[in-house]
């Protein structure tokens, strides 16, 4: 019998038992931890081979003093949403791609990982157990928080002799305190986050203590996050601490290439086909992208306005570029917007770069590209538009 027969019984009792709303101020949730009922832990033996999951009551866990993930890092981390329709059922959002990318860096970082099936069942079954922690449609969404990491002891270094999934579950509203408000960042032009051939590209949390310092000092100056630039150059855009960053400038939407210092977030990926998708184009780096754009857009203009228009009521025709974006050109640019899963789509108000501050709009909120590409992906998530993309997973 599957190793989920189990889970599933157990996770169908749960979501029997618990229909009710957990008992707390939906209205005014933030981007801060509250321990909920259930999680999923799962462990891998020396074989490589992850078995036997299970849901327990949410609390400690121990680990040795000397395990790999507490000694040398050797860890990794996933952020999805589940969100609550008004008809009682719950969405995930592309899941399987957070299984992916834990995968691409577990392999990165020399551990075993669970399978995408595996992965996915888990996230299921511990989102179903939790599933009075949801919150109600439109007040926010359960952050899923997988973890893998080396549980087992080492002293030279190694990598583990074992392995643990684990999987808890928050009720979240906004990341950032300024809400759906603009965020205001700073660039660092001394501290990076990531080197080439580093650990940049995958979700090791090692990646996020290294950005602690820049964060901590930005906040206490009065900005939301800070900007990495490139190491080498110390010229071209990055990413935020928790989320990658887009630069529109004429209607067309640049983000930095996904090169291994970057992080391939989910959002970012689904902010770019959901452009696509619309009839945006995206381009890579090409001598003649003008040409192609004007081509393009011509195109796009005469097989897809109607569409477009009546579709999504876009404002213009755009095209997406995943290049590498200076930041020099922050100075002249329209719109900044971030992504992630934590931060969704966040409108910057403002960029400081050496000194000089550069601000974006009228500081009321959204431009208008980011808006409309905020509100057709979290229409999506929240199952308020026809999902074409099959991205959702209903449970
Ligand atoms: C997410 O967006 O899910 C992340 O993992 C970022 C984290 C720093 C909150």
């Amino acid at each position: 019998p599957s190793p989920f027969t189990r889970y599933a019984v157990l996770s169908n009792t749960f979501s029997n038992q618990k229909t009710e709303l957990a008992d707390i101020d939906w209205d005014n949730l933030g981007f801060a931890f509250l321990p909920t009922d259930y999680m999923y832990v799962m462990k891998c033996s020396r074989d490589g081979n992850f078995s036997k999951g299970e849901l327990q009551r949410f609390g400690n866990i121990e680990l040795s003093p000397s395990a790999g993930v507490l000694n040398y890092g050797q860890g990794l981390f996933e952020g999805l949403k589940a969100y609550r329709k008004e008809d009682g059922s719950i969405l995930l959002f592309r899941p399987e791609e957070n299984a992916q990318r834990m995968r691409m860096g577990a392999e990165r970082m020399c551990m075993p990982s669970p399978s995408i099936e595996q992965f996915v069942e888990a996230v299921k079954a511990t989102v179903l157990a939790n599933k009075r922690w949801i919150p109600p449609p439109g007040k926010g969404s359960l952050y899923i928080r997988p973890l893998l990491m080396g549980s087992g002891a080492v002293l030279g270094l190694a990598p583990a002799p074992e392995y643990t999934f684990l999987i808890y579950v928050s009720p979240v509203g906004n990341y950032f305190k300024e809400g759906v408000a603009p965020i205001h960042l700073i660039v660092e032009h001394e501290l990076h986050r990531a080197t080439p051939g580093g650990t940049g590209g995958v979700k090791t949390i090692g990646n996020y203590a290294a950005v602690l310092k820049a964060q901590s000092a930005a906040k206490a100056k009065g900005y939301s996050d800070v900007l990495y630039l490139d190491c080498v150059h110390k010229r071209y855009l990055e990413e935020v601490s928790s989320c990658n960053i887009f630069v529109v400038k004429d209607k067309i939407i640049s983000t930095p290439a996904i090169k291994g210092t970057i992080l391939p977030g989910i959002t970012r990926k689904s902010i770019i086909d959901v452009a696509r998708s619309q009839g945006f184009q995206v381009m890579f780096m090409l001598p003649w992208r003008y040409a192609q754009f004007i081509e393009n857009t011509l195109i796009l203009m005469l097989v897809s306005w109607m569409e477009i228009v009546q579709t999504y009521g876009l404002v213009g025709v755009n095209v997406v570029e995943e290049r590498l974006v200076t930041v020099d050109e922050l100075l002249d640019a329209d719109e900044v917007f971030c992504t992630g899963t934590a931060v969704v789509v966040s409108p910057v108000g403002s960029i400081t770069y050496r000194g000089k501050r550069v601000a974006y709009g009228d500081g009321g909120g959204f431009g208008v590209v980011s808006q409309e590409l905020y509100s057709v992906l979290t229409q999506l998530q929240m199952g308020l538009i026809e999902d074409k993309m099959s991205w959702t997973l209903k449970l």
